[in-house]
C-alpha cells in the first residue's frame, strides 16, 4: 500500500461541509439520495447521517442505490459502464443527488445522469466526494465536489482494487497499480 492521502477525520469533516451544503440547497424539499455502488458505500451512508444533524434542510430524505460496473476495468478507464442493479424507488418528479465516491474521468456519472433523466425527475445533481479533476477527458464538473485526488489509484473508504479494501475507513494510494 502507499501513502494515506486522507484520514477519518478528514473525510467525515468534508462530508460534513457538503452535507451543509446539500441541506441549504434543498432547504424543505424532499430529496433522494442516490449512490452508485459499490464505490458509495461508505460516503452515501455517512453523508445520509450527516444531513440528519443539519438542522434546516430537506423535509425527508430517501436513500436509494444503484450498481454500475466498468466491464474488464480494475475500475479507472477503459470500459463502458453498464447499468448492474437498477434503483427501487420511484423516481419520476423527485429531487435527486447522485453520490458516488469518486469521478474519475466521469463516464460513470455521466451514464447514471443519461439514464436517471429518462425518469423525469424534478431536479437531478451529483455529488463525489473524491474528485480526480486532472484525470477528466471531457468536460464535467459534479455539482458537489468534496476532497480534490490526484492521478493516483486510491484505495479504501468504498474504493477497491479488485473487491478489497472497501472497508478501510481512510483513504491511500495504492502504488502498486498504473492508471493510464
Ligand atoms: P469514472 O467513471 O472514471 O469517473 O470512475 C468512477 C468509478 O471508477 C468510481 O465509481 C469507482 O468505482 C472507480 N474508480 C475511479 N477511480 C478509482 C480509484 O482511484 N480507485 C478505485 N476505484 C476508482
Ligand atoms: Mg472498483
Amino acid at each position: 500500500m502507499g501513502p494515506r492521502l486522507y484520514g477519518p477525520e478528514e473525510i467525515l469533516a468534508a462530508v460534513e461541509r457538503l452535507a451543509a451544503r446539500i441541506a441549504a440547497d434543498y432547504r424543505r424539499k424532499p430529496l433522494v439520495l442516490l449512490g452508485v455502488l459499490k464505490g458509495a458505500l461508505c460516503f452515501t451512508s455517512d453523508l445520509a447521517r450527516a444531513l440528519a444533524g443539519q438542522a434546516d434542510g430537506p423535509s425527508e430524505i430517501l436513500v436509494d442505490y444503484i450498481c454500475v460496473g466498468r466491464y474488464g476495468a480494475l475500475g479507472t478507464s477503459g470500459a463502458k459502464p453498464r447499468l448492474i442493479m437498477d434503483a427501487g424507488l420511484p423516481l419520476t418528479g423527485a429531487h435527486i443527488v447522485i453520490t458516488d465516491a469518486i469521478v474519475d474521468d466521469a463516464s460513470t456519472l455521466r451514464f447514471v445522469q443519461a439514464l436517471l433523466r429518462e425518469r423525469q425527475p424534478a431536479s437531478l445533481r451529483t455529488c463525489a466526494l473524491f474528485d480526480k479533476a486532472a484525470r477528466r477527458e471531457a468536460s464535467f464538473e459534479p455539482d458537489y465536489a468534496g476532497l480534490p485526488v490526484g492521478p493516483v489509484f486510491a484505495i479504501g473508504y468504498g474504493l477497491d482494487y479488485k473487491e478489497l479494501y472497501r472497508n478501510l475507513p481512510y483513504l491511500a494510494e495504492l502504488r502498486e497499480v498504473k492508471t493510464v
